[in-house]
């Protein structure tokens, strides 16, 4: 069986994962988010304690990283070596980090093996920065989210003004403006728009209505699960 691969890029809070968990779910595919790699790793990284200038430490903690997905209560839940690491995915200090160990060239070629590991042998919807230009280049479906800063900055504050009322709606705009220039002007694989990717602006549109919108163009006809 020929496996199937559908790439969703786009910048922090562009909807992806939720874009990318429903249409997974409506194709019977599994769905991975290819950030939560880099993310696992970075959990490591911190753990051990290793610093973000060591090249060679850094990357052999991606060479050996073992990673498991299940789905778990509409999640995707994500293990390391047995251990679910998911609730710390989106922890503040590895936030920061990541960016920083992403752009290191030999972590991005450890996180391809991993990337090509995870579909082989499933129909897969990925997300990330550069899946649809770097990872899969030759899909048959790409697609590239994106959202005006403020609407998405908005929705970032809204998950963590839950966790922490004194989160400031400027101070998230902000952070996620260096973080849009830093993947964009990275020297590796910088975000950009894939050649071929249909781009959908979902600043107006609803999770439902952007998957919609992507299943019009992936198959008119298709059987879809509920
Ligand atoms: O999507 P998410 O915010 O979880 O990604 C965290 C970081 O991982 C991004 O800011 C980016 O630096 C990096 N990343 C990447 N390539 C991907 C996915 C994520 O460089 N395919």
């Amino acid at each position: 069986m020929e496996i199937d691969v559908i790439t969703i890029d786009g910048p922090t809070s562009s909807g992806k994962n939720s874009v990318g968990f429903l249409l997974a779910q409506k194709l019977g595919y599994q769905y991975i988010d290819s950030g939560s790699i880099y993310r696992a790793g970075s959990i490591l990284v911190l753990r051990k304690k290793i610093s973000s200038d060591n090249t060679e430490e850094v990357t052999e903690v991606f060479r050996n990283l073992r990673l498991k997905t299940r789905t778990h209560d509409h999640e995707v839940r994500f293990l390391v070596d047995g251990e679910d690491i998911t609730d710390f995915l989106h922890n503040t200090e590895v936030t920061q980090l990541v960016p920083v160990i992403a752009a290191i060239a030999e972590v991005r070629e450890a996180v391809k093996v991993i990337q090509y590991k995870l579909v082989s042998s499933k129909n897969t919807v990925m997300t990330g920065r550069d899946i649809g230009s770097e990872i899969f280049p030759n899909v048959k479906h790409k697609f590239f989210l994106t959202a005006d800063v403020e609407v998405r900055a908005k929705r970032r504050f809204e998950q963590l003004v839950v966790k922490d009322p004194n989160v400031k709606y400027e101070v998230v705009l902000e952070n996620m403006k260096d973080r849009d220039k830093q993947d964009e002007t990275r020297e590796i694989s910088p975000l950009r728009i894939p050649e071929g990717a249909i781009v959908i602006d979902n600043s107006n549109l609803t999770v439902e209505q952007t998957v919609e919108e992507m299943l019009k163009s992936i198959q008119p006809n298709v059987i879809l699960s509920d």
